[in-house]
């Protein structure tokens, strides 16, 4: 596996890869890799030639106050993971490769980013598309690959590389989870044990949420207000958001239609971390 710090090496080990026919799979992380991007690495090693590993804190997706110096970088074992998994290039970085001088361009995407974590974090969005875009214009025509955890962001990925016509195909990949259910994220190493218990919750909501849809119920406010009451009845989880929505256009529909399907959204913050979960239910 090859480890290369600049988008130059990185540039050029890519293109020389698809000169000889080979296709690409690239896998953008922040690293401190868990089940979850390794699931990403195995599917784009199933799908393509060679799998190509990004690793980059990227500081503009990050707001004021947030966790962008603490966030683990445990570059040694990402390393070891990833070799483990396939990865056959690793690209890692530093912030001065990636923004040698401050960036005067932002990638924003409308609509999309508006609500739910776009509402929450309102400079999130336009960072993480500014720094896939280049991630994108750095390593060519590929297959990317994203977890399904970040609903929205794969949604706001899939719409960027459409409407800018980027040789890319986005894929999503279904969320890895703990044996209880908890969503797999690099984040939950803050919870302490009590909140690492009690971040079950968040996936039991949805669960109960899509249940109710299971049994016929139809008006999503009553499923979202369901599900909030499940997070509020946790002392240690303060609900951020739960959402029933079209998984394409992000809205919350009126009523729900038979034979469609939709995605329940949550976060919850536990403790310090804010943790983001979501399911996807066929409306009978
Ligand atoms: O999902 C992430 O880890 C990040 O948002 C991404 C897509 C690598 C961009 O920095």
């Amino acid at each position: 596996m090859q480890v290369l710090s600049t988008k130059a090496e990185f540039r050029e080990y890519l293109e020389n890869v698809r000169a000889l026919g080979r296709t690409v799979g690239l896998v953008p992380t922040m690293g401190a890799l868990h089940e979850g991007h390794l699931s990403l690495l195995r599917a784009a090693g199933a799908d393509c030639d060679v799998v190509a590993l990004t690793i980059f804190v990227n500081p503009l997706q990050f707001g004021a106050g947030e966790d962008l110096s603490a966030y683990p970088r445990p570059l040694d074992r990402d390393l070891e993971l990833a070799e483990e998994a396939g990865a056959d290039v690793v690209f890692t970085p530093t912030t001065d490769e990636m923004y040698p001088e401050p960036t005067l361009s932002t990638v924003h995407i409308e609509q999309l980013t508006a609500g739910m974590e776009g509402a929450s974090r309102p400079t999130h969005f336009d960072g993480v598309t500014t720094v896939v875009a280049k991630l994108f214009n750095i390593a060519g025509p590929s297959r990317a690959y994203f977890g399904e955890k970040d609903f929205q962001q794969l949604a706001v990925v899939r719409r960027m590389a459409a409407d800018l016509d980027q040789p890319i195909t986005v894929i999503g990949c279904p969320i890895v989870r703990e044996s209880d259910g908890l969503a797999m994220s690099s984040r939950n190493i803050y919870l302490s044990s009590a909140e690492r218990e009690a971040a079950t919750v968040i996936n039991r909501a949805l669960r109960a949420g899509a249940a109710m849809i299971s049994a016929g119920e139809g008006d999503p406010a009553v499923i979202e207000e369901h599900m909030a009451s499940i997070i509020e009845a946790e002392p240690l989880a303060e609900l951020d958001y739960a959402v029933v929505v079209d998984p394409d256009l992000l809205i919350t529909p009126a009523a729900l239609i038979s034979g469609t399907n939709v995605r329940l959204l949550m976060v919850a913050k536990v403790g310090s971390p804010r943790l983001l979960d979501n399911l996807g239910v066929d409306v009978p």
